[in-house]
């Protein structure tokens, strides 16, 4: 209730606490007009720079500890001051508008469900903020974790995030349109930026609809999707030739499916994943002794010989035409069996969303000979990932 998210501080402190350490945005883009007087330097007028938030989260200001997950600073008054100095959420005018109520949900949450201890919260916070379970998740935490996020992850829930999928792509677009034509450049910013706005913008916006819909009786579910649309697509082109993705279009974009399972069986953002086993794990040849940690290359998995001669070739109707192998899981790029990625349908639906838009407007064009990856526990592009945009002449 209202009045208990009022008293929950400890938690409000974990909570603050994790995102400080762990920002989701750790850097965002700025433009100025006018001069920007810092203590030492000016930052002149119609300059782009960055704020690197990260770096303000952990500033010595914080202290010796500054590097410590201790959420009794915010409680003990050594936190500092100054607000501009937790900038996970932003700083001035600009910083995401949300932060209260999307702390207050998880606060209710926590409410309802019973025997939530204030460790448990912290334990299931950064799984949400980081976005993947501690790994190091002993197997009944796991499963339980698991089965509560389950449901929000299939495919009919997914397709809810359509709207705010569709906004984020029109974005997107809006962004490219600036580079239009001229030579290659760096999507990734715009990439990251943008999904964090969507970020941002999604739970004020479901609450606005809300509310609405709470303090008005007769609102029908019409006017609830006539006001979610002027939401999404305020300020926005929509005179363009370019609809939203629905849900009906899904299933019929079975080349954009075959053609991003390629872009990732080539290039797997995680090309290896780190496992642990209390039993021995029999191999065909091998092996794995229990006790033992280990990886699997699921890089080398998506280019293994049973590919074919042309598993290094990037070449989408392998998808449509029967030439991919039938085993599921020579595809490792989402991981493989239980502990696999959850976020799969989701993470689909909104490339293909982003994709779609992109396409429509644009013809998009790379140079893949100047990509140069670089490969830890993430593939990156070392290089960047330039892309080239023209006008699309149908
Ligand atoms: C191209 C996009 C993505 C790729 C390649 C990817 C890949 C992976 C892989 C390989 C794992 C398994 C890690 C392991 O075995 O240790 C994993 C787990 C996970 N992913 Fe993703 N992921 C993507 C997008 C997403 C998205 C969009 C979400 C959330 C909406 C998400 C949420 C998760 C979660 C929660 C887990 C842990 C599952 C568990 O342990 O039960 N992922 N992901």
């Amino acid at each position: 209730m209202e009045r208990d998210i009022a008293k929950l501080v400890y938690l409000e402190a974990v909570l603050k606490e994790t995102f400080r350490l762990y920002p989701v945005a750790p850097l965002v883009e700025r433009h100025t007009d006018k001069d920007l007087k810092l203590k030492k330097y000016t930052i002149p007028a119609g300059s782009d720079f960055m704020v690197y938030y990260y770096a303000v989260n952990r500033h010595p200001m914080w202290g010796p500890d500054a590097e410590q997950f201790r959420p009794e600073r915010w409680l003990d008054g050594t936190a500092p001051t100054n607000p501009n100095l937790f900038a996970s959420f932003g700083i001035g005018r600009r910083s995401c508008i949300d932060f209260q109520p999307f702390v207050d949900k998880v606060l209710k949450i926590a409410q309802e469900k019973e025997g939530f201890t204030d460790e448990k919260i912290k334990h299931q916070l950064n799984t949400i903020v980081t976005a993947g379970y501690d790994t190091t998740a002993n197997t009944p935490t796991w499963k339980k974790n698991r089965k509560l996020l389950h449901p929000m992850f299939g495919l009919q829930h997914v397709r809810r995030y359509l709207p705010v999928f569709n906004l984020q792509a029109r974005r997107l677009v809006e962004r490219f349109t600036e580079h239009e034509n001229k030579g290659a450049f760096n999507p990734e910013l715009h990439v990251h930026v943008v999904s964090l706005e969507s970020i941002c913008h999604f739970q004020p916006f479901v609450d606005k609809v809300i509310k609405i819909a709470q303090d008005n009786e007769r609102f029908t579910d019409e006017n609830i999707r006539d006001e979610l649309k002027t939401i999404v697509l305020a300020g926005y082109d929509t005179t363009a030739n370019n609809r939203d993705v629905d849900k009906d279009d899904i299933p019929k974009l079975v080349y954009l499916d075959a053609f991003l399972k390629e872009a990732l069986r080539l290039y797997p953002v995680a090309p290896v994943v780190a496992r642990h086993t209390d039993v021995d794990v029999k191999l065909k040849k091998h092996t794995i002794p229990a006790g033992s940690d280990f990886f699997v290359v699921t890089y080398a998995i998506n280019r293994h010989p049973m590919w074919g001669p042309d598993a290094e070739q990037f070449r989408p109707e392998r998808w449509l035409d029967g030439t991919a192998p039938t085993n599921p899981n020579l595809f490792a790029t989402f991981g493989l069996g239980k502990r696999s990625c959850i976020g799969r349908t989701y993470n689909m639906l909104s490339m293909k969303t982003t994709i779609s838009h992109a396409v429509r407007r644009f013809r998009i064009t790379a140079d893949i000979s100047k990509l140069v990856l670089k490969q830890d526990m993430l593939l990156k592009p070392a290089s960047g990932q330039h892309i080239i945009l023209e006008p699309r002449i149908d």
